[in-house]
């Protein structure tokens, strides 16, 4: 996606170092980067869809920001929604980028850029700002005053750590509580969890006996390290993997998910749809399905076409809980 902030900020002499590493934080997979030049950039993208198409882009990218090394000459952070974690990676641009080096934030006013550009200001100089189409981009010079900015952990249930920016960060997501209350007892055998977040979900499944294997599969690296954290059960594995993309060596005994539902603001049920999809693909002939979706979303298409059998098993005024057997896209296993 273009932004003609990045163009007009760092396209000028002395907006970046001539030579050097470049550390960029937070880009999206369809982001339009190549103002920078790309032989020195790191980009830190640990959501696995973004992550794995800025790498076909030919980006060298990385999951975490402590996986990209030291030494930087600048930064270029493009501000998430959440503002615990953008405050995360102002401190860690701070240390990575070398004393006085340039560290640039770009953000939507929406994401909060008008806040941080204040909380930042109130500890250090702005050396350069530029507000445009909605948005601000502005400019520190690297120097180690945002250690209190590190990011928290969260205790969102005993013995559950979290991190800022992961799904239902602060507390179990009452969906996934509903759909936990609803699964039998009777799960045995190969278990998916699509989209298993920090493993709130997949520790109520392994509360199940029968249950053999649980396969977590989660997009979102930072999720995934805090679900390795969480769940220490010799039945669980973990997958760093795009849910819709996932290829297993042999089929599940019964998929669960509580799917996502939206990318950025808008809510898009079409990725859903596509976990509906996958789900049908990884099942064995007599397989069954277990979700929660938001009442209000339309999967009942979805549902029909990859399942022969549909039933709404509870829920509530704001959640649906639906239980699919059948499935009728039959995917070969890897
Ligand atoms: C509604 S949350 C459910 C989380 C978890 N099951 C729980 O109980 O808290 C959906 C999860 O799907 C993850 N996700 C989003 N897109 C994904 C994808 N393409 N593949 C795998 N996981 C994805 C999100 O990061 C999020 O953790």
């Amino acid at each position: 996606m273009n932004n003609p902030r990045l163009t007009l900020a760092l396209d000028g002499d002395g907006a970046l170092p001539p030579a050097g590493r470049i550390l960029v934080i937070g880009a999206r997979g369809d982001d339009y980067l190549d103002i920078l030049p790309k032989e020195r950039v790191t980009v830190v993208q640990g959501f696995r869809p973004d992550h794995d198409a800025l790498a076909t882009r030919g980006w060298r990218v990385v999951p975490d920001a402590d996986d990209a090394g030291a030494d930087f000459a600048a930064a270029l952070i493009l501000l998430p929604r959440s503002r615990s974690q953008s405050r995360g990676w102002v401190a860690a641009a701070s240390h990575l980028v070398a004393p006085r080096g340039p560290v640039w934030i770009d953000g939507q006013k929406t994401d909060g850029v008008e806040t941080m550009l204040k909380d930042i200001r109130a500890r250090l100089p702005i050396a350069a700002s530029l507000s445009k189409a909605h948005g601000r981009i502005f400019r520190f010079d690297a120097d180690p005053v945002f250690d209190d900015w590190r990011e928290d952990v969260f205790h969102p249930a005993p013995g559950f750590i979290t991190r800022p920016g992961v799904f239902s960060a602060e507390k179990v997501d009452p969906g996934s509580a509903l759909l936990a209350a609803a699964l039998p007892e009777n799960l045995t055998g190969r278990v998916a969890d699509l989209g298993s977040g920090w493993g709130w979900l997949a520790a109520r499944i392994l509360e199940r006996f029968g249950v053999t294997e649980l396969h977590m599969i989660e997009a979102d690296y930072a999720a995934h390290l805090c679900a390795q954290h969480n769940i220490a059960d010799y039945r669980a594995r973990f997958h760093w993997a795009d849910a819709t993309q996932f290829r297993s060596e042999s089929k599940f005994d019964a998929v669960v998910s509580n799917p996502p539902f939206h990318s950025g603001r808008a809510a898009e049920p079409a990725l859903g749809v596509a976990f509906i999809a996958a789900a049908a693909g990884m099942l064995t002939q007599s397989g069954r399905f277990f979700m929660v979706a938001n009442r209000h979303l339309p999967y009942e298409a979805a549902l029909a076409r990859h399942f022969g059998d549909v039933r709404e098993i509870g829920g509530d005024g704001a959640f649906k809980l639906i239980a699919a057997s059948r499935p009728s896209t039959a995917r070969p296993a890897r």
